[in-house]
């Protein structure tokens, strides 16, 4: 398909590309809807620039792509709960809101599609994004190891970043006092996803772990898994695999949560940044054998 309402340039060779030719404060015809869709997965992280959306109009561009999500540890906008504010302020000290290497509460049974964050108020430098191709992350591992991790699945939770230890969130929550952010014993819930997941838009398989979440891999001890979950998160945002975004006032970033890592840089002491995040709900992960049984079905 050619694209005939939007231009799509890549930033970097391994993902990222800038969307030109849409004002996403209108309603979006259905061929350009299909021809974003279409730069979204073929690019995982797609970028918008000079943009002006209210809340509402935010809403109805992620809406196009699924449903809603609401953080379950961070609070929304009073108004608009579906709307996840990402604030820093000039006198916060300490950690930032996602800023390690990570994929979206992939704790959940249905971790999400993607996010749409939105840069309401940048620092004059710093403050960039960076994202990671976990198809890239897949595809340049051994066949050997390629063949072991295929058929594994691992253990998600959120117990280390809102559980009610000493965990991220309150060393986080110490330094920044600008979001509401809670930690609770539901962060201890456990779900199970495949360390490969295959993405049905592409037939792609991508690696599904992160230093957040993947407690373990299934059947294994911690100390078990931990060293070869480390050599996995390591090589999972290899330079070559990444692309790194400048954000400008209006500048939205849409990401594919199934196929990509990002990491919010806190190298902007001293200055705000705010951005609101709305997060669109996903399907259960695929596992690689899942598509020959809803074949054979
Ligand atoms: C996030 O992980 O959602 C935050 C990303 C950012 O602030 O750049």
């Amino acid at each position: 398909m050619t694209n005939r309402n939007i231009k799509v340039s890549p930033i970097a060779g391994a993902l990222g590309a800038e969307i030109h030719g849409v004002d996403l404060a209108k309603p979006l015809g259905n061929e350009t809807f299909a021809e974003i869709r279409k730069a979204f997965d073929e690019n995982l992280v797609i970028f918008f620039r000079d943009q002006k959306i209210t809340p509402e109009q935010h809403l109805a561009f992620a809406g196009r792509f699924g449903a809603f999500d609401i953080h379950p540890f961070a609070a929304g906008l009073p108004d608009h709960p579906e709307v996840l504010p990402v604030i820093k302020e000039a006198d916060d000290s300490g950690s930032n809101f996602g800023g390690l290497w990570h994929s979206d509460v992939t704790f959940y049974e249905r971790p999400p599609l993607g996010s749409v964050l939105y840069a309401h108020d940048v620092p004059a430098y710093g403050g960039d994004t960076m994202f990671a191709n976990q198809y890239l992350a897949y595809e340049s591992l051994s066949d050997g190891m390629k063949r072991m991790l295929d058929g594994m699945t691992a253990v998600h939770s959120a117990t280390r970043v809102y559980g009610n230890t000493d965990t991220a969130v309150t060393k986080f929550g110490a330094g920044v006092k600008s979001m509401t952010v809670r930690t609770g014993d539901d962060a201890d819930e456990t779900m199970e996803h495949p360390v490969v997941r295959l993405i049905p838009e592409t037939g792609r398989k991508a690696l599904f772990i992160n230093r957040s979440y993947t407690l373990r891999f299934s059947g294994w001890t911690e100390a078990e898994s931990d060293p070869l979950i480390d050599y996995l998160c390591k090589h999972a945002i290899r330079p070559e695999f990444t692309c790194r975004f400048r954000w400008q006032k209006g500048s939205i970033a849409f990401w594919d949560n199934r196929c990509a890592q990002h990491n919010a840089l806190n190298d902007y002491h001293g200055q705000r940044r705010e951005m609101h995040r709305v997060t669109i709900v996903g399907e259960r992960p695929m596992a690689i054998g899942d598509s020959d049984r809803a074949a054979a079905a």
